[in-house]
């Protein structure tokens, strides 16, 4: 195949999620890299052994070896340490900065070309530090929370709902963090916002409530659960992103990213609609917030703010 993503941390749980995806839809041969290297070469191998029942060409390799990931399109960066029950994404901060260190000196000096996708929390903090640190443009460093926090929404709409999920959209913007901002009336089913759906009585608003909640509180319901942080949801969420840059689909899609001036919000990463193709995030989508929602957002945007002062990023 004639592109590659590189998947670093890809022997973790999220990472083997993202390569596997990636290699179901056939997007591009795949690269995992892992500090542990026998785990990267064994994941890679399993996963090259499922390609055959899935009727998929993808090429995948695991290694240490920076060398192996030189000139890779997209690079997912989803090493980090994952939370434990009770740890919020804030906790991570110091010890996930230090691999987002290591880890974009490599991606640079292999992959200058690359548009990186950061996964590790918390996001938007790590999206920032990657960014500063490569000296990439912001629209090739697009961090993914906003697709996996909107399709925990739409999950959620679709079972209180009884609908296909394929029916629901959904709209969460802001830091992935507790302050995160689900956008009902930006949230549709078969494109009936939210709120219509209240009036029409096929849903309360403390349902909708509820439902937004939940979103907010959807990665530490998993990790209470599993004992560790989740793993599908973000992997598939990281690969969508994927598909839309090597594909070039010009798909709008809530995503982190570097804001210059957008949403009143100044030299920050946090998370907004952007359309993402082969440039990565090629445009920044500006919807219109109520007085409230922008609050929220605001709120959202400090909390992130905290996290990158103290570490100077
Ligand atoms: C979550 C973690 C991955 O939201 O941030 O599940």
């Amino acid at each position: 195949m004639n592109r590659k993503v590189t998947v670093v941390g890809g022997a973790g749980n999220v990472g083997a999620t993202v390569a596997r995806a990636i290699a179901i839809k056939e997007l591009a041969d795949v690269v995992i890299i892992d500090i542990n290297a026998e785990k990267a070469a064994g994941i890679a191998l399993d996963i090259f052994q499922s390609c055959p029942i899935d009727g998929s060409d993808t090429r995948l390799i695991g290694t240490t070896d920076y060398a192996a990931t030189a000139d890779s399109d997209v690079v997912v960066i989803t090493s980090g340490v994952p939370r434990k029950p009770g740890m919020s994404r804030d906790d991570l901060l110091q010890v996930n900065y230090k691999i987002m260190q290591s880890v974009t000196e490599q991606v640079v000096k292999y992959s200058p070309n690359a548009v990186i996708v950061p996964v590790a929390n918390p996001l938007d903090a790590m999206c920032q530090a990657v960014y500063r640190l490569s000296g990439f443009p912001r629209e090739r460093v697009v961090g993914m929370a906003g697709v996996l926090d909107s399709a925990r929404m739409r999950a959620f709409i679709a079972e209180e709902l009884n609908v296909s999920v394929e029916n629901v959209h959904a709209f969460v913007l802001g830091g992935h963090g507790d302050t995160m901002v689900p956008l009902p009336r930006y949230s549709t089913v078969a494109g009936i916002p939210l709120p219509q759906l209240v009036e029409m009585g096929l849903i309360t608003q403390e349902k909708i409530d509820a439902i937004c909640t939940r979103t907010a509180n959807g990665g530490a319901e998993i990790t209470k659960l599993v004992g560790t942080s989740a793993w599908y949801a973000p992997g598939a969420a990281a690969a969508e992103m994927v598909e839309a840059i090597l594909k070039d689909k010009k798909k709008i899609l809530p995503c982190s990213v570097f804001l210059q001036g957008e949403y009143g919000v100044s030299d920050q990463y946090l998370g907004v609609p952007v359309k993402l193709g082969k440039g990565g995030a090629e445009q920044v989508i500006e919807i219109k917030l109520t007085d409230e929602e922008h609050a929220a957002l605001m709120k959202s945007a400090a909390a992130v703010r905290e996290l990158t002062q103290v570490i100077g990023v």
